[in-house]
């Protein structure tokens, strides 16, 4: 229906005549329409055609393919789009606009103002990425005047959230439903969708929301489902996710005088007094294992300040140990191997057959390394294991650290919230005797994942062990005489407290925020009956599994995972039916739960911490393994 004519360069004088006249109607137009004009001038649109590589089509050829190429070279296309007469005043403006967004589907989001004016003239006009000014003349010629991206702005778009958002959060919803079949369905095509050669020329952000919508949300992870018990990991509650994004584009950074960065501190203080260490102060990181580098990057400084060395400064001159069971998480040798105390510094404690640490083997491992002249770092206790959710003797481990003056460190990443259930609260006794204790909010807490807890009793021990340099672009752009007369009236005055010195992040997002909304939303009531209700459903299951003739309790649970498997008298070798059932449970897709071994036995492991996550689920479970559990053992013992 459309038919161009590009201009060759030598119609130069053509193509600026029709530029002004395209320049001047779009004047007019903003005018008329009080939209703000574009901040270029027309020299600088003339300087951009002038060096523009113009495309030489014949007249009547397709414009499709000629300014695709053009647009791939980034260059300006100046031209004339020719009406079908017939169609004049026929719907022409909405055609126009359709072959357009055909053309320019990267230039999706504009508007388009046609027809009505005096003068007869269609003028088109797009706001983002590209202009285009039409005029209809008499001839039913349409003067199409393309510019290439407008130069005072950038590609991206940087607003229209509310439109963008609300169609994102209904596919999230849709996703929420659970409805869509696991990201690896039969015929899934996604991967060679999005497996594409990187893109010189971008498509706009309207297809990025249609592909965020169509090809990547449905093909997300199984992790947010209500029966997802996996590992100790879960989705994000509402919460979180709006927090989250109000970080995102409010406050992208948690240093300055905001709201953001008051909440650093605020729900810091918050989450220390509801997990049981409300004397600390702390610090946000992205997840446990940095957490827990920084708890131990404190206890190193301590240990060796106590010997009158700067090991922040100067480095360790001296052997050292670090004492944790083996059912510590594998992030404690990992941190010992950061520090530079090296993995093998860290002493494997012998537990007992609960998987808790044995404080006598500690004793005895304190005193072995004495003798040899080790300086002991910290001492590592569990609250919650990630294995099992064994909660270590912490007075007896505190009272052995305290009398020999070492460093207790309570990795709490996942069962730190635990003590919230009274039930459960007398295990976590003696935790007043740590020096540091992680949690990740992105546990238990169900904050969307990035967001780790540390505290210790002295933030000052922090700074000395992870301080950077003072640098002339960081705290130098700051005024910092400590005077009394330092004013501080705009929240770029100072950066607060300085975070960024008590870890290993400069740039860090405000996860405060996330756990301040969190806690507001439900209170410290809602989270004792999450917890409990986790605790119960691990409870119930051992219950049923004691009863239940084909089913094996592993492991009494501590706090919300259970260690149990399948049984039957026909079947000898359990691991591989229960191997092989975990294996048929997950692809159904509906209970998820993870393994593990648990003396020497696979044990199904479900780990319960989902806001989603309720006590139906947990008979659900039961009734899936015990029905995929005969249809194995049937296999098994023919
Ligand atoms: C006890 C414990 N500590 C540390 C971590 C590491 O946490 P993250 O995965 O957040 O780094 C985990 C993870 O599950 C854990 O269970």
């Amino acid at each position: 229906m459309f038919q161009i004519s590009i201009a060759t360069a030598e119609d130069a004088a053509e193509i600026l005549a029709l530029q002004r006249l395209a320049y001047e109607s779009e004047a007019q137009l903003y005018k008329d329409r009080s939209i703000p004009p574009m901040t270029q001038t027309l020299e600088s649109l003339i300087t951009e055609i002038k060096v523009a590589t113009v495309l030489k089509a014949t007249e009547g050829s397709s414009i499709i393919g000629s300014v695709r190429a053009t647009l791939a070279e980034d260059v300006c296309l100046v031209g004339r789009l020719m009406v079908d007469p017939a169609r004049q005043g026929r719907g022409i403006g909405t055609a126009l606009l359709r072959a357009i967004e055909d053309m320019f589907p990267q230039a999706r989001a504009f508007e388009l103002f046609t027809g009505s004016k005096s003068d007869g003239n269609i003028r088109l006009y797009i706001r983002h990425g590209y202009v285009v000014t039409g005029a209809r003349q008499a001839s039913q010629e349409i003067s199409l005047v393309v510019l290439t991206k407008h130069r005072n702005t950038d590609a991206a778009e940087t607003g229209q959230l509310q439109a963008l958002l609300s169609r994102v959060g209904a596919a999230l919803d849709e996703f929420l439903k659970f409805e869509h079949p696991d990201s690896l369905h039969p015929g899934h095509r996604w991967q060679r969708q999005l497996d594409i050669p990187l893109p010189k020329v971008g498509v706009g952000i309207e297809r990025v929301t249609e592909e965020l919508i169509r090809d990547i949300i449905p093909n997300g992870t199984a992790i947010p489902r209500p029966g997802f018990s996996a590992f100790i990991t879960t989705g994000g509650t509402t919460a979180a996710v709006l927090a989250a994004t109000a970080a995102n584009v409010a406050a992208p950074q948690r240093a300055s005088l905001t709201a953001f960065n008051l909440l650093e501190e605020v729900s810091l203080k918050w989450l220390a007094s509801m997990c049981g260490v409300g004397a600390m102060q702390g610090i946000y990181s992205s997840g446990g294992s940095t957490a827990n580098l920084l708890a131990l990057g404190a206890a190193r400084q301590c240990a060796f300040e106590q010997h009158g060395r700067d090991v922040a400064a100067q480095g360790i001159d001296r052997p050292v140990a670090v004492y944790a069971t083996a059912e510590a998480h594998h992030t404690i040798q990992r941190s010992a191997g950061v520090l530079g105390l090296g993995r093998r510094a860290v002493r494997a404690i012998a537990c007992d057959g609960q998987g808790r640490m044995d404080p006598e083997d500690l004793r005895r491992h304190i005193a072995a390394d004495q003798r040899a002249g080790v300086l002991p770092i910290a001492i590592v206790a569990n609250a919650g294991t990630t294995n099992t959710g064994a909660i270590d003797p912490i007075r007896a481990i505190g009272e052995l650290a305290r009398s020999h003056g070492i460093w207790l460190h309570v990795d709490g990443a996942y069962g730190l919230p635990g003590i919230l259930d009274e039930r459960k609260a007398p295990l976590y006794e003696g935790l007043e005797l740590a020096d540091s204790a992680i949690v990740d909010p992105h546990k238990w807490l169900g904050a969307s994942v990035g967001v780790a807890a540390t505290f210790v009793r002295d933030r000052e021990l922090l700074l000395r062990a992870f301080t950077q340099e003072p640098a002339a672009y960081l705290e130098g752009t700051i005024e910092q005489t400590p005077s009394a007369s330092r004013v501080i009236e705009h929240s770029m005055d100072d950066f607060g407290i300085p975070y960024y010195d008590y870890g290993v992040e400069l740039s860090a997002p405000s996860r405060g925020v996330v756990v301040w909304a969190l806690i507001r939303e439900i209170g410290v009531e809602g989270m004792r009956a999450r917890i409990r209700r986790h605790n119960d459903m691990a409870a119930h299951i051992a219950h049923i599994a004691r009863q239940h003739p084909n089913l094996e309790l592993l492991l009494e649970p501590t706090l919300s995972i259970c260690c149990f498997r399948y049984v039957h008298r026909n079947v000898v070798d359990l691991d591989r039916l229960n191997r092989q059932l975990h294996r048929r449970l997950v692809r159904e897709n509906r209970n998820l739960p993870s393994t593990t071994v648990v003396g020497g036995a696979l044990a199904l492991r479900p780990c319960f911490i989902g806001a989603r996550a309720t006590l139906a689920q947990a008979d659900s479970l039961v009734e899936d393994v015990l029905r995929i559990g005969a249809e194995v053992a049937q296999e098994l013992s023919r």
